[in-house]
C-alpha cells in the first residue's frame, strides 16, 4: 500500500514572530512516496535531487517516523501485525535553504504514514512526531515550519509546552518572494548567537506587533500587516550572517512590498506583498542587489 504526498515549503519566524508564525508556500514542495510495508523498521530507499544523509540518525523524514512508529506499536490492536516503511523523497526544496527543506520531509511522511494506518493520530500528535524531525536535522524541536506545512497557511504556536497551535487567517492578495543565497547558515549557529534575556521595552514592541499582524491578517489590512512587519529581538542580531540583508530590505519597500524579514534561520530572505504585481517587482529587485555580487543565489515567488 503506497501513497503520494506533496508537502509544502514553509517561512518560520514570520518577523515578529520568531519560533511562533509560520506560513505554507504553494512553491516549491517535496514530493514524497511512503509504501507501508511487512518488513519491521523505515527504509529510505531513495533519496532524488539532493545530497541528503541516507544516514537515518541524520535524516529527519526518519526521525519524524520513527517516532509516529514508536507511538504506533503502543496502540496497535493487532500485536501481530509487522509494519514498517519505505521512502522515496524527491527534494524540490533545497537543503539547507531556510524554508524548511528537513520540515518537509518529516511533516509528509508522518502525514502520509497517518492515512496509510487509517488516520489513528490528530494534528497536534502529527506536528509533535515531525518536530522529531526537526530535532535531529537542526538540533532544535522547533514546530514554526512543520505546523503550517501540516496545517496549510499561517499558523501561530500560542505554546509549546502543552502544544497550542491555532491555524490563522490567509489574506487573499497576499503573495511572498524569496531570495536564497547559496551560502551556509546552521540554525544551531543563528540560535547560539541569540541574546537568552531581552529588554522590557522591546518585548513591548514585539508583542504589540505581533498582536497587530494576527489582526490584520484577519482583516485582511495590508496596512496595518506592512507597519507590525518588525522584529527588534532577533532579526537585528541575525542580519549579519546574510549579505546585504538591510539593502534588499529597503530596496523591496521602496518599490511597494509590505515588509518581511529572514526566513527561518536564513539564509533566505522573503518579502510579502499585496498582489502579484508586485511580488514579480520584488524578484527582479532581489536580482538587481544580488546579481553583481559573488554568491549564487535563487529566487522563489509563491501565494500564500
Ligand atoms: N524558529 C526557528 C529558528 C526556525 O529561527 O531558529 C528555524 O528554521
Amino acid at each position: 500500500k503506497g501513497i503520494k504526498i506533496f508537502s509544502p515549503a514553509t517561512i518560520a519566524n514570520l518577523v515578529c514572530g520568531f519560533d511562533v508564525i509560520g506560513l505554507a508556500l504553494d512553491f516549491p514542495k517535496d514530493e514524497i512516496y511512503l509504501y507501508k510495508t511487512n518488513n519491521p523498521g523505515i527504509h529510505i530507499h531513495r533519496i532524488y535531487k539532493s545530497s541528503l544523509p541516507n544516514d537515518p540518525m541524520k535524516n529527519s523524514a526518519f526521525a519524524a517516523l520513527q517516532a509516529l512508529l514508536k507511538k504506533y506499536q503502543k496502540i496497535q490492536i493487532n500485536e501481530e501485525e509487522k509494519i514498517g516503511f519505505k521512502i522515496e523523497l524527491i527534494k524540490n526544496i533545497r537543503p539547507g535553504s531556510g524554508i524548511g527543506s528537513s520540515a518537509a520531509s518529516a511533516a509528509g511522511v508522518v502525514y502520509g504514514a497517518n492515512v496509510l494506518l487509517g488516520n489513528p493520530f490528530n494534528t497536534i500528535q502529527l506536528i509533535r512526531f515531525a518536530m522529531e524531525g526537526e530535532r535531529i536535522a537542526s538540533g532544535i524541536a522547533h514546530a514554526d515550519n512543520v505546523a503550517p506545512a501540516i496545517m496549510g497557511g499561517v499558523t501561530l504556536i500560542r505554546s509549546y509546552n502543552p502544544l497550542d497551535i491555532t491555524k490563522l487567517h490567509s489574506p487573499n492578495q497576499l503573495w511572498v518572494s524569496i531570495i536564497h543565497p547559496q551560502i551556509e547558515v546552521k540554525t544551531s549557529d543563528a540560535r547560539e548567537i541569540l541574546k537568552q534575556k531581552i529588554l522590557m521595552t522591546d518585548a513591548i514592541k514585539q508583542w504589540g506587533n505581533v498582536g497587530a499582524l494576527v489582526a490584520g491578517l484577519y482583516r485582511e489590512d495590508y496596512e496595518l500587516i506592512s507597519r507590525s512587519l518588525e522584529d527588534v529581538i532577533v532579526e537585528p542580531i541575525r542580519a549579519i550572517l546574510i549579505p546585504y540583508f538591510y539593502e534588499l530590505q529597503i530596496k523591496c519597500k521602496e518599490i511597494g512590498a509590505l515588509g518581511g524579514g529572514i526566513s527561518g534561520s536564513g539564509p533566505s530572505v522573503f518579502m510579502l506583498s499585496k498582489g502579484n504585481y508586485t511580488a514579480k517587482k520584488v524578484i527582479e529587485v532581489m536580482n538587481q542587489v544580488y546579481s553583481p555580487l559573488q554568491v549564487d543565489y535563487k529566487t522563489y515567488i509563491s501565494p500564500i
